[in-house]
């Protein structure tokens, strides 16, 4: 479908916002649900901002691999059978065999990357790429107070606006990138999301100095990176801790990604969901894989021993300002042991410094006062990832993404794409199902006067 005219005549089941691998696993999801029903199809459409596919295409640096199990693809726990699985990508690549010789569960994030592309192809009639959605709202003349179809708006690549009608839609838009307060990113300052398109663009010659802001998996990947491409260059890692602290992926750990999890979140006591933050953050923020974190230390190492050193880590450390002017960026920092502050003065610098929720208020607008939000202000969530109305809206916002609080640490991660979309898919089709009942049922004879 392209969004050439300005309104689409026709009602959606769902309207996905955003074509990452969370809306395409729901695509998959509602596309076997029609497979079961053939009779009854799911009018479903997806509009994604990029002018084509792509997961995190900036962090792909060579040799990183993924931080999941190959099986949590976008369909195996919910469908082994799935056409979509990555075994049946494998499959369609003439790599299977290869794949099982190298016995290895986590896949390069370039072959995921391929996998996630392949998959996006199989559903590209279902899907506009260079249409970012606008706003969301509930559509004109749907009844003020109980609206049962939404407006989404979507501006395609030529600037033209369009309107299409849904009585749902599935926001799921990604992580937000986060820069530190006062730091703004230009050509020689960059957020690690940016990473390999701002890298490219600049000659190797010009970078004589750089460094990374942070102690996360993209922090400690692209100092590696950085020491491995430019070979004429200082390296300084910029770490808020006293080093890198492992990512714990061990097993007991490795549950809280689990599918239950969600419900043991998501029906826990508040001290119960404190608990898994308190004891399992470790599984994913803030830490980095042990192969790389050893990677590191054996390169710092070498260098010790060589006495060339050009890797460096200022530990305890935090940006306190950043001051630009041409191609030159000086960065004050502040160690955390005695509050000293040192100047820095380098030709790239790179935030690895994480991401924020998505927050699908952006997208809701005005309508947003429509949902319940709870005691600290968050959206109030079902289980089955819808909003909470505060008034009888029948129609459905539901999120992919944004739900920690809620349901728990796999919110932004893949672990739990698969189950999820199917439980978001099932909630469609049971509503509908619900709403073609409560249409069809007989009107009853009013009983006659006395
Ligand atoms: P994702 O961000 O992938 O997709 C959102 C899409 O929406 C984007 O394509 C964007 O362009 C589009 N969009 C945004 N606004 C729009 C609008 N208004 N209109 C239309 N389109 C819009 N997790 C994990 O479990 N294992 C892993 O190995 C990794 N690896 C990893 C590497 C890196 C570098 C990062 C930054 C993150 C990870 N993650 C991860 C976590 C990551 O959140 C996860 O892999 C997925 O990207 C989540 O998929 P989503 O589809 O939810 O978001
Ligand atoms: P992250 O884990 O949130 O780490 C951000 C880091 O920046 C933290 O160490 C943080 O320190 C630090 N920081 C923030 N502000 C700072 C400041 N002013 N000065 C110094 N340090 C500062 O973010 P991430 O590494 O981008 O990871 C995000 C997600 O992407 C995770 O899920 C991760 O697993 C995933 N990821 C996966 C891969 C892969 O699959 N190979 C690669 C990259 C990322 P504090 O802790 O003190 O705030």
């Amino acid at each position: 479908m392209g969004i050439t005219g300005r309104r689409n005549q026709e009602i959606y089941d769902v309207v996905g916002i955003g074509f990452g691998p969370s809306n395409l696993s729901l695509a998959i999801a509602l596309d076997e649900h029609g497979a079961s029903a053939p009779q009854h199809p799911v009018k479903a459409h997806f509009f994604e901002r990029q002018p084509s596919f792509g997961w995190h295409r900036n962090m792909v640096l060579p040799s990183t691999t993924m931080q999941i199990s190959f099986m949590k693809d976008l369909a195996t726990f919910r469908n082994p059978m799935s056409r979509f699985t990555f075994i049946s990508y494998l499959h369609a690549s003439n790599r299977l065999v290869q794949f099982v010789n190298n016995q290895d569960f986590f896949p390069t994030r370039k072959e995921f990357h391929q996998y996630l592309e392949w998959a996006a192809a199989g559903l590209a009639d279902r899907v506009t790429y260079g249409a970012e959605v606008t706003s969301i709202r509930p559509a004109a003349g749907s009844g003020d107070l109980s609206p049962d179809l939404l407006e989404v708006e979507v501006r395609g690549a030529d600037g033209t606006t369009s309107v299409v009608t849904a009585r749902n839609v599935a926001i799921s838009t990604g992580l937000v990138p986060r820069l530190p307060e006062g730091v703004t990113a230009d050509e020689r300052v960059w957020h690690s999301s940016q990473f390999l398109g701002r890298f490219n663009a600049q000659s190797p010659d010009d970078l004589k100095s750089v460094a990374v802001v942070g102690a996360g998996q993209s922090a400690a990947e692209i100092t590696r990176f950085l020491h491995d491409s430019l070979p004429h260059a200082q390296v300084r890692a910029i770490v808020p801790s006293y080093g890198y602290s492992v990512a714990d992926d061990t097993p007991f750990a490795n549950q809280v990604f689990d599918p239950t999890a969600v419900d043991d979140y998501y029906f826990g006591t508040d001290r119960g969901r404190d608990a898994f933050w308190r004891y399992h953050r470790n599984t994913n923020y803030s830490v980095v894989d042990a192969d790389v974190i050893r990677d590191l230390y054996q390169r710092a190492y070498a260098e010790e021993v060589s006495g060339v050193k050009r890797l460096h880590f200022s530990n305890l450390t935090r940006v306190a300002e950043v001051r630009r002017a041409g191609s030159a960026t000086q960065v004050v920092l502040r160690s955390l042991l005695d509050d000293r502050t040192e100047e820095l003065s380098v030709d790239a610098l790179v935030f690895a410094t994480g991401y924020d929720g998505m927050d699908p208020a952006r997208l809701l607008g005005d309508f947003d006062r429509h949902f319940q939000r709870d005691a600290a202000g968050r959206h109030r969530v079902e289980r089955d990832y819808r909003l909470v109305p505060a008034s009888d809206l029948t129609c459905g916002v539901y999120l992919q993404g944004g739900t920690e609080h809620s349901h728990g640490l796999s919110s932004s991660l893949l672990s739990n794409i698969a189950v999820r979309s199917g439980e978001i898919a099932d909630s469609i089709m049971l509503r509908r199902t619900e709403r073609e009942l409560e249409r069809d049922r007989p009107v009853e004879a009013a009983p006659p006067a006395a």
